[in-house]
């Protein structure tokens, strides 16, 4: 695949939004997903403009301690440093030699550790899988650049979760990810750094030039039927989607509109949720569909994946689905 990085940087990205309507600007933010200066204020009423400075404020300060915490990092490394370097150099001769060879010997071994590593996880995510799952990313001009990176993210956990899997010797799904296009690149380079070189199918081309029709299944939360039990032949389509629940109904209405099947995942009969939403993010899709392609009960899939903030207890035990 060509994928032209000429721009690095999401806040180049083009927003052509073409075709897709404008999204409604969020208070105190632009269509562009950017905050608005004080000058834009004018219009709202006094108290959005205090709230909006709040929150300017909040954000700047927590930026600033960002820096720091990033600064005094950088100096305790510099000094480390420092300190090692005096150290050797009070090293006798022969000792000194002796320590040069050992860090390059270790600096090579950890490289062939790290080379050995990434074959195997190529290996497992080509060859040895059993069920498929393509993050559709059809939606990126329909979220603004906080959702993209936010998206992008997603992405990066979605595919350690498939590594880590490899690494402790449980079965991958294979992996693809459908349009990824111009306003898309950009962001992965900036948020997901590394992302060209991942071992899963990465296409430019749409999700119905990717995968066969009849073979799709779309996840999700609006379906009417549930996912019981995974099917080999099958690919799980999750979408590609941050929305803070803006786009609701989304991908049961594409899924509709293009005639592709669709399920929800059952949370309801496995678990309960006291905060969260059962609209779950991509990562933990993919990560829930991992564990149960490796045997695990759906319940006990939601319960390891899902975050504690949920407020998560399980369901009537003689209820849940295996
Ligand atoms: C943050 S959600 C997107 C929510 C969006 N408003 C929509 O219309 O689906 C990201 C994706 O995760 C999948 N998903 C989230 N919760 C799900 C659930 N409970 N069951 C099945 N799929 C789910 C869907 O594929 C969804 O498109």
């Amino acid at each position: 695949m060509g994928v032209a990085l000429s721009r690095l940087f999401w806040e180049k990205a083009p927003r052509d939004h073409g075709h897709v309507a404008r999204l409604p600007a969020a208070r105190g933010e632009r269509e562009d997903g950017r905050r608005t200066g004080q000058t834009e204020l004018q219009g709202i009423s006094k108290n959005a403009q205090k709230k909006v400075a709040r929150e300017k404020r909040l954000a700047d300060r927590k930026k600033a301690r960002k820096e720091e915490k990033k600064r005094q990092k950088a100096l305790v490394k510099v000094q480390k440093r420092a300190e090692r370097q005096a150290r050797f150099e009070k090293l006798p001769a022969e000792e000194r030699e002796r320590a040069i060879q050992e860090r390059a010997a270790a600096m090579k071994a950890g490289r062939a550790e790290e080379r050995e590593k990434r074959a195997k996880v190529k290996d497992a995510l080509q060859n040895r899988t059993r069920y498929s799952v393509c993050i559709d990313l059809g939606w990126n001009d329909q979220m603004f650049e906080k959702e993209q990176r936010s998206l992008a993210r997603q992405l990066a956990y979605s595919y350690n979760a498939l590594r880590k899997c490899v690494e402790s010797d449980m079965v991958p799904l294979s992996m693809s990810i459908a349009g990824i296009d111009d306003v898309i690149k950009p962001v992965l380079s900036f948020s997901a750094q590394g992302w060209e070189t991942w071992p899963v199918k990465l296409s430019e081309n749409s999700l119905l030039e990717t995968h066969e029709k009849e073979k799709m299944v779309y996840l999700t939360h609006d379906a009417e039927d549930v996912l019981q039990t995974m099917d080999p032949d099958a690919i799980y389509v999750v979408g590609g989607i941050v929305d803070r629940n803006r786009l609701r109904c989304a991908t049961m209405d594409k899924a509709t509109r293009l005639g592709i099947k669709t399920a929800r995942l059952n949370l309801d009969r496995n678990i309960s949720l006291q905060h969260g939403t059962p609209v779950l993010t991509v990562n933990h899709c993919v990560e829930i569909l991992v564990n149960a392609a490796n045997g695990m009960s759906w319940r006990d899939a939601y319960l390891k994946v899902l975050p504690v903030r949920k407020g998560i207890s399980t369901a009537k035990s003689s209820d849940h689905d295996r």
